[in-house]
């Protein structure tokens, strides 16, 4: 097809085959598009046009798009070996060293595919080394899409303190397993234990919940998380599938100094290639049935997949060897205080967040603490600045309280390009009618 109308040609045929046309429910945004190129930190839609991608397909991309020594690797390792399905390979062992090496909790790992598998896996442990049934989430986190964690993540008002799953078709006897806290109290996370004492099995978290943009833990938060699981028995799960690589090679429990007991990997570990991982505590781990006398059952045909391995070697290779963590943080530093000067300048009631190379704008004022501070966000708006970006050409996904991300591949130019840009979309909305109910005055 010839001219501009190739991506809505595209989005029509996406949509004949595929339910709503998108293979993940929150991929349906407005404006619909069809990409078709991706290198370094820019992405390219089926019309040709260029966008600078702060979305980074929610977080794997850490190195930029198209990473040529991670292609190179996955593509060797498919050429010599591709998937035997039975014993190990190498590249398996020399992952899990690596992992077990730079990740503080990290006694013995096992790969899966998804983040959602490693989380799904890290719970079925803990019920069955505590023999017992419950679980505890904070309104925020993210855990995947199985019934035990999909729950209270985004919710409207009216359901925060009452159980909200994400789907139809969850079993209500097991959503009624999950107690749902609020992140940064321990009050309350104390006053939950206590009243299920003896049936809690684990505590999930994500120690920065960036489901929810970016909201840091209090100072003390989750050493008294690490201190109440431990005096009760809970195996402490961080899920660390953003922040683990995202923030260092050794996940954000190696920046806060607190080790779970077990840690849940994907995303940034391998640069978009679909891999992610369990580890933890060897007493724990060695439960799984991968172990000879082991009775927690672990599987799948992919695991461990030459392609991923090799992809996440190369990826922590990269973080190893070449200040990948500087640069990202140093950008993200430049983003954060640029948006700041620009808010401040133009006088929007907003609240720029973010941790390394993680960052966006909130459009209300703190404190931000919890899920619920966040209701006072300015939804509209927030979707009505993205939307507004990413007609210009910067795609930041144009949804509610979604983080944005830097990449190796992006540079002091795109920064300071994306600034301007947002500050040109920040002006045309002052200037709009609506623009008085956010204003400072
Ligand atoms: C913190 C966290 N855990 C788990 C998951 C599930 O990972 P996946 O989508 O790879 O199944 C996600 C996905 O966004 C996540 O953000």
């Amino acid at each position: 097809m010839i001219g501009s109308n190739l991506n809505d040609h595209l989005v029509r045929q996406a949509s004949e085959f595929i339910p709503g046309g998108v293979n993940t429910s929150l991929r349906r945004v407005e404006p619909r598009l069809v990409f078709t190129r991706a290198a370094g930190a820019i992405i390219t839609d089926a019309d040709g046009k260029d966008y600078i991608d702060y979305h980074a397909a929610f977080g794997p991309i850490i190195l930029g798009h198209n990473f040529e020594a991670v292609n190179r690797r996955a593509i060797e390792a498919m050429e010599t070996i591709d998937l035997i399905g039975t014993g190990t390979t190498e590249l398996e062992i020399e992952l899990a060293r690596k992992i077990c090496r730079h990740i503080p909790s990290a006694e013995k790992v096992l790969f899966c595919n998804a983040g959602s598998e490693a989380t799904y896996q890290a719970i079925r442990l803990a019920r069955a080394v505590t023999g017992r049934k419950k679980i505890i989430k904070f309104q925020g986190c993210y855990h995947g899409w199985h019934d035990s964690v999909a729950m209270n993540v985004i919710s409207p008002p009216d359901k925060v303190g009452q159980m909200d799953p994400l789907s139809a078709g969850s079993l209500p006897e097991v959503l009624s397993h999950t107690i749902v806290c609020k992140f940064n109290s321990l009050e309350a996370l104390e006053k939950a234990v206590a009243e299920n004492r003896g049936h809690i099995a684990a505590i999930i978290i994500e120690p920065i919940p960036h489901n929810i943009g970016c909201v840091l833990p209090k100072p003390g938060f989750l050493e008294g998380l690490r201190e109440i699981s431990r005096l009760n028995g809970i195996v402490l799960i961080f899920d660390e599938v953003i922040t683990g690589f995202r923030h260092g090679l050794g996940g954000y429990q190696k920046i806060c100094g607190v080790t779970p007991d077990l840690t849940t990997l994907g995303k940034a570990m391998a640069n978009g290639y679909p891999i992610a991982a369990l580890c933890g505590k060897r007493e724990l781990m060695e439960r799984f049935n991968t172990n000879p006398g082991g009775d927690v059952f672990f599987a799948g045909t992919y695991n461990g997949h030459p392609a991923g391995c090799a992809a996440a070697l190369a990826t922590i290779e990269a973080m190893e060897s070449q200040p990948v963590h500087d640069h990202v943080f140093r950008l993200g530093d430049k983003m954060r205080s640029g948006l700041k000067g620009i808010v401040d300048r133009l006088g929007i009631r907003a609240t720029v967040a973010g941790f390394g190379s993680v960052f966006l704008t909130y459009f209300m004022e703190g404190p931000i603490e919890n899920y619920s501070d966040l209701l006072r966000n300015d939804q509209q708006l927030m979707v009505m600045y993205r939307r507004r970006l990413v007609d210009r050409g910067i795609f930041k996904l144009p949804l509610n309280l979604k983080r944005n991300h830097i990449s190796f591949s992006h540079t002091d130019q795109h920064v300071e390009r994306t600034l301007q840009v947002a500050e040109d979309v920040l002006k045309e909305i002052c200037k709009l009618p609506r623009r008085s109910a956010s204003a400072r005055n």
